[in-house]
């Protein structure tokens, strides 16, 4: 199957790798450098334009920036039976829909990275059976129906960059008190995933499982109590409310 990706950035050589042979990619110019690379290391095509890609293409992934893409979407002529999935941060699926009339259209989100592992989560709103395939073998897909729910879950994408900051705050902290630093990366890392499957598996809630970590008068208590008295807690939430704020389009940005 062919996918034609207009946006040849990061997230986009992200999903290639993701995608590991099994889709026939043609891309567009823009990044040369990123685009002949694709080509030698994973065989995709490098179309002369964007229209070029949108004409040899039924599926249209949409990688560009996010505040240009849909003027971009715009000037480009698509046809009915076509369908376009953007992954562009806050573009909504109304303003989509219009710039690739008649072509069918849906939204997702993805953290990117994480995806070219196939361990990204991928959300898509509406349900589009064409791209459920291709989705799935990227990470995990949730499908939406609603949109605002579908909005307020793409603040994850903001969660999951800002994860690597975090991870990096740690390792670096572990470092700083003599640990190897390739041993810290490696905590950090192996026990958010430790942590990350507990949550997977197990079907205690939150309030169950921090009470049986937490005990009383001990170390996750001080941490924990720290942490709060700064509110670094409940910073988090604010954090999320900015970046919820972008996604639903209420600030005058949206990458
Ligand atoms: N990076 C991620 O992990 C991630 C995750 C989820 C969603 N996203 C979304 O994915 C989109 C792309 O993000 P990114 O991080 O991949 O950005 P990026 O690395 O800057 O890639 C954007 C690409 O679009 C190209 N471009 C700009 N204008 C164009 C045009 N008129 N025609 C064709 N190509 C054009 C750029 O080319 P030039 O280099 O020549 O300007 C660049 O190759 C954003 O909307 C973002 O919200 C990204």
């Amino acid at each position: 199957m062919r996918i034609g990706i207009l946006g040849t950035g990061h997230l986009a050589e992200f999903l290639i790798r993701g995608a590991g042979g099994r889709y026939d990619f043609v891309v567009s110019p823009r990044s040369a450098a990123r685009a002949a690379a694709l080509a030698a290391s994973h065989g995709v095509g490098v179309a002369p334009d964007n229209q070029a890609v949108v004409d040899g293409c039924d599926l249209i992934l949409v990688c560009l920036p996010a505040a240009e893409g849909v003027e971009i979407l715009r000037g480009l002529r698509f046809r009915a039976g076509q369908s376009v999935l953007s992954a562009m941060a806050g573009v909504r699926l109304a303003a989509l829909a219009a710039a690739v009339a008649p072509a069918a259209a849906a939204c997702s989100m993805m953290p990117g990275l994480a995806n070219a592992h196939g361990l990204g989560p991928c959300l898509i709103h509406p349900a589009r059976a064409e791209w459920e395939g291709f989705l799935s073998a990227l990470g995990p897909l949730h499908v939406f129906g609603n949109e605002e729910e579908f909005v307020a879950a793409t603040a994850f994408g903001a969660l999951s960059g800002a994860t690597f900051f975090w991870m990096d705050r740690l390792a670096g902290w572990f470092a700083a008190q003599g640990v190897a630093p390739a041993t810290a990366r490696r905590l950090v890392a192996e026990t958010l995933r430790g942590n990350a499957e507990v949550l997977l598996r197990e079907t205690a809630s939150l309030a169950e499982i921090q009470r049986g970590i937490a005990t009383p008068g001990g170390i996750t208590e001080a941490l924990v109590a720290r942490l709060a008295d700064r509110g670094a807690l409940e910073a988090w939430g604010e954090g999320m409310d900015v970046v919820l704020a972008r996604v639903r389009g209420q600030s005058g940005e949206n990458s």
